[in-house]
C-alpha cells in the first residue's frame, strides 16, 4: 500500500525521471521483482490472497509507466540536457533530378526498344580505323583534319588515336564483332574541336542507329524514323528527307521535322523556315559492310545518327547548349526527379 500510494502520486513529464521510475519498480532488480521473489516462500493459503494483491500492484505500476510514456511522446519529448525537441518540424531535403539529356536518351531508347533495337556502346577514345577508315572516309577527307578532331596520339596499329567525332565508330565495332542481323542503338558522347558558344560545344551526345539484315530498304529507313518522330514529338509531326552526303551511307539523307516550338509560323529554332534538321541517315555503304567482314551482296542496312542536345532543345526549348554541361542546379532541378 505504501508503494501503491507512491505509484499513484507519481507524475512526470521528464523522460529521465520516468526511466528512474521504471528501474525502481519494473526493472530486473526492481521492487516488483523482489516482492514476487518473496512471494514464492509464503504458504499456499497466503498465496491465494497475496497473489491477487501483488498482481494488482504490478498492473498499477505497468499502467502508470505506459500512460506516462504515451504522454511524454505525445507532447513531444524534451529532455533538458540534450535540448532535443521532437515537436520541431523536420528539415527538408532536396531530391535530385535527372539530367535532361539522360531523360531524352532514355526516351529515344525506349521508342526503339519497341521496334526490337538493343543498346550497345563503344569507347570514346578511338583509332582512325573505327572512326574514319572503315567508314569509308577518303584519306584527304576534311573531317579528319586537325580542325575537327582532337588527336591524342600519332600512329598505332589502327592509325592515329583520337577522341571519336561521332558514334558511327560503334557501328563498325558492332559489325566486326558479330554476325547479321544487327538492330541496335548506340548512345554516347562525341568530341569535336569547336569554339564553345550557345550553339556549339567541344563535346556533345549522339544516338546512332543501325539495322542490317537481308532485304533492308530505304522504305524501312523512312518508316522507322517516321514512327520514331511520331512517338517522340507527337502524332502529326511532319518529316521531310533531303538528299545529303556521308562517306559511310549511300544514298544519304538528312531528316527535318516540322518545328515543334513555333508550330510552323517561324522562330529562331527553325530560322523561320518551319523545319528543323534532327538527324543524318542513309543506307549503309556496301564498302562499310565489306570493311567489317559482312557480305554486301547478301545483306543491306540503314543507319542514322542524331544529336541528343538538338532533340532535347526541341523538347524543352533550351536555347543555350552550354547549360547542359555547366551543372547549374537552377537549370537541372527543373527536370523530372529521380524518384
Ligand atoms: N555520323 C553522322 C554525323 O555525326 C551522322 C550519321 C550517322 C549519318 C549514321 C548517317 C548515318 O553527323
Amino acid at each position: 500500500t505504501e508503494y501503491s500510494a507512491e505509484i499513484n502520486a507519481f507524475d512526470t513529464s521528464n523522460a529521465d525521471e520516468l526511466e528512474q521510475f521504471r528501474i525502481r519498480f519494473l526493472g530486473t532488480k526492481g521492487i516488483i521483482k523482489d516482492v514476487f521473489d518473496q512471494f514464492k516462500a509464503v504458504s499456499p493459503e497466503e498465496k491465494r490472497v497475496l497473489g491477487k494483491v501483488l498482481n494488482e500492484f504490478k498492473q498499477l505500476a505497468e499502467a502508470k509507466y505506459s500512460t506516462l510514456t504515451d504522454l511524454i511522446s505525445d507532447t513531444g519529448l524534451k529532455t533538458e540536457d540534450s535540448g532535443l525537441d521532437l515537436t520541431l518540424p523536420g528539415e527538408g531535403f532536396e531530391v535530385g533530378a535527372r539530367h535532361p539529356l539522360a531523360l531524352v536518351r532514355r526516351e529515344i531508347i525506349e521508342i526503339f526498344n519497341k521496334l526490337g533495337f538493343s543498346v550497345a556502346e563503344g569507347p570514346e577514345i578511338e583509332d582512325d580505323w573505327h572512326n574514319f577508315s572503315a567508314l569509308n572516309f577518303p584519306e584527304e577527307h576534311p573531317a579528319r583534319d586537325m580542325q575537327d578532331t582532337f588527336f591524342i596520339k600519332k600512329g598505332g596499329e589502327n592509325g592515329d588515336i583520337a577522341l571519336r567525332t561521332h558514334t558511327s565508330s560503334v557501328q563498325v565495332r558492332m559489325m566486326e564483332a558479330g554476325k547479321p542481323p544487327f538492330r541496335a542503338l548506340m548512345p554516347g558522347r562525341v568530341y569535336r574541336n569547336e569554339a564553345i558558344s550557345a550553339r556549339a560545344h567541344c563535346f556533345f551526345h549522339q544516338v546512332e542507329g543501325l539495322y542490317v539484315d537481308e532485304n533492308v530498304s530505304f522504305a524501312d529507313l523512312k518508316q522507322t524514323l517516321f514512327y520514331f518522330v511520331q512517338e517522340l514529338y507527337g502524332e502529326g509531326t511532319k518529316v521531310r528527307f533531303r538528299p545529303s552526303y556521308f562517306p559511310f551511307t549511300e544514298p544519304s539523307a538528312e531528316m527535318d521535322i516540322s518545328c515543334t516550338i513555333c508550330k510552323g509560323d517561324g522562330c529562331q529554332m527553325c530560322k523561320y523556315s518551319g523545319w528543323v534538321e534532327i538527324l543524318g541517315c542513309g543506307m549503309v555503304d556496301p564498302n562499310v559492310l565489306e570493311n567489317c567482314g559482312i557480305d554486301s551482296k547478301k545483306y543491306s542496312g540503314f543507319a542514322f545518327g542524331m544529336g541528343i542536345e538538338r532533340i532535347a532543345n526541341l523538347k524543352f526549348e533550351i536555347k543555350d547548349l552550354r547549360l547542359f554541361s555547366e551543372n547549374d542546379v537552377r537549370f537541372l532541378k527543373q527536370y523530372k526527379t529521380v524518384i
